[in-house]
């Protein structure tokens, strides 16, 4: 039974780990914190980047001889294998720690086995305390494991008739500066910023993040069949961050041969072309062996909707702005659903004021019966 020492630390390993999102992959998200054997706080530390010390590490480190006898509280299942860095289970046993307590187990099969190691040591092993908790955490990470491609966030900006942009494609700015800078926050949280070859030759966009303290800047990815949309000088080939340009296998890139920062070539992926544009399932596993482990899907409508064919969205943010249209491209385009029957339903799991507009969160899956009749609040927040 946990007590509320055991909860309120693996809250602060949780909170501790979110500080590092989009700044780890390949690699997860993760928190601890250690207790002394009175019960007392003795280190703390969270994953930083790939390739640096894990939060263990960090932990034991600012623990030091107060680390004996204590508990560690770990947001995922210590590592059990020598990558970049050595085993996790076996410093924390060897740091004299008497028990561990941890939320998820890990899945990745390369990785898992540290409960069963650190049992091995003697150490008393739990795991499951605030899981759920956890694992929202880390939600993206969790899913790249288990499907094999990064996570995809589709995110977009319309007005309450849901357009994106005017009849004469005008479409700066529906939403507000509010919300534009939430955006900013999600592609810091991001491994790369996807858009298609319509919105970059619509809007020049810029795609780095801006106003976030201490962000990694996410991959900037523009899914250009033709390599004619970035052209030298767009705004994506500034250097601010990392540019991949994804093109057919065909298509002539001899203008981007020195269209990068310092005339260096721009980065170049040749994927095979789909009944329309790009094979989007190709693009994801070229960004899985990338490292990307989570993806910002940022549009437009037509490549949304490819994505939403190839079953390739696994969360939808939408900022509605309270601004009327009444024509103008809609929010989503061609996903192959003709008929109601084949609707994509969706489960609503956030609602959020952000300054004048409106945040909606949901997920793919099946819609709970009341989700369509409760009036919503100015914050409501449901799990
Ligand atoms: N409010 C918002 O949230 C928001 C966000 C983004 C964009 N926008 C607006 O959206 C408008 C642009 O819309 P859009 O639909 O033309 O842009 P888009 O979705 O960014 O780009 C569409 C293009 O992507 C290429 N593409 C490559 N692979 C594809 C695939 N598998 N499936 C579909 N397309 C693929 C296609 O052209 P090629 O094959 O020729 O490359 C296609 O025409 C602009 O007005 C922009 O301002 C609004």
């Amino acid at each position: 039974m946990a007590t509320t020492a055991d909860t309120d630390a693996m809250r602060r390993a949780i909170a501790l780990a979110a500080r590092a999102l989009g700044a780890t992959s390949p690699n997860p998200v993760v928190g601890c914190v250690i207790l002394d054997a009175a019960g007392q706080p003795a280190g703390e530390g969270f994953h930083r980047r790939a390739g640096g010390p894990h939060a263990e590490i960090h932990a034991l480190n600012a623990a030091g001889d107060r680390a004996r006898g204590g508990t560690a509280y770990v947001t995922l299942e210590p590592c059990d294998h020598t990558g970049r860095t050595g085993p996790c289970s076996r410093a924390l046993a060897e740091a004299g720690i008497a028990r561990v307590v941890y939320a998820v187990g890990d899945p990745n099969p390369q990785a898992t086995g540290g409960a069963g190691t650190l049992r091995a040591a003697g150490v008393q092993v739990e795991q499951g305390l605030l899981a759920e908790e956890a694992e929202a955490g880390n939600a993206a990470w969790l899913a790249s494991v288990r499907l094999g491609r990064p996570y995809v966030l589709w995110k977009y900006a319309a007005t309450l008739d849901g357009r994106i942009a005017a009849a004469d494609t005008t479409s700066r700015w529906i939403t507000s500066a509010e919300s534009r800078a939430d955006v900013h926050r999600l592609r810091a949280e991001a491994d790369a910023v996807v858009v298609g070859s319509g919105t970059a030759r619509a809007d020049d966009p810029h795609l780095a993040v801006r106003g976030v303290d201490g962000a990694v800047q996410p991959l900037r990815v523009v899914v250009d069949t033709e390599a004619t949309a970035v052209r030298p000088g767009a705004r994506v080939l500034d250097g601010a961050a990392p540019t991949l340009i994804a093109v057919a296998d065909d298509a002539d890139t001899t203008h981007l041969k020195a269209a990068g920062p310092g005339d260096e070539p721009v980065d170049v992926v040749r994927l095979p072309r789909a009944e329309h544009g790009l094979s989007v399932p190709a693009l994801l596993a070229a960004l899985h062996t990338r490292g990307v482990r989570s993806v910002l899907l940022e549009g437009g409508p037509t490549l949304a909707g490819a994505f939403v064919a190839a079953g390739a969205v696994d969360k939808v943010v939408g900022y509605l702005a309270p601004v009327l249209l009444g024509a103008g491209p809609a929010v989503l385009g061609d996903a192959g659903i003709t008929t109601i029957a084949r609707a994509l339903r969706l489960r609503m799991t956030e609602t959020v004021r952000v300054g004048p507009d409106l945040r909606v969160t949901a997920t793919p899956g099946d819609s709970p019966a009341d989700s369509t009749t409760t009036a919503v609040p100015t914050s409501h927040k449901e799990r």
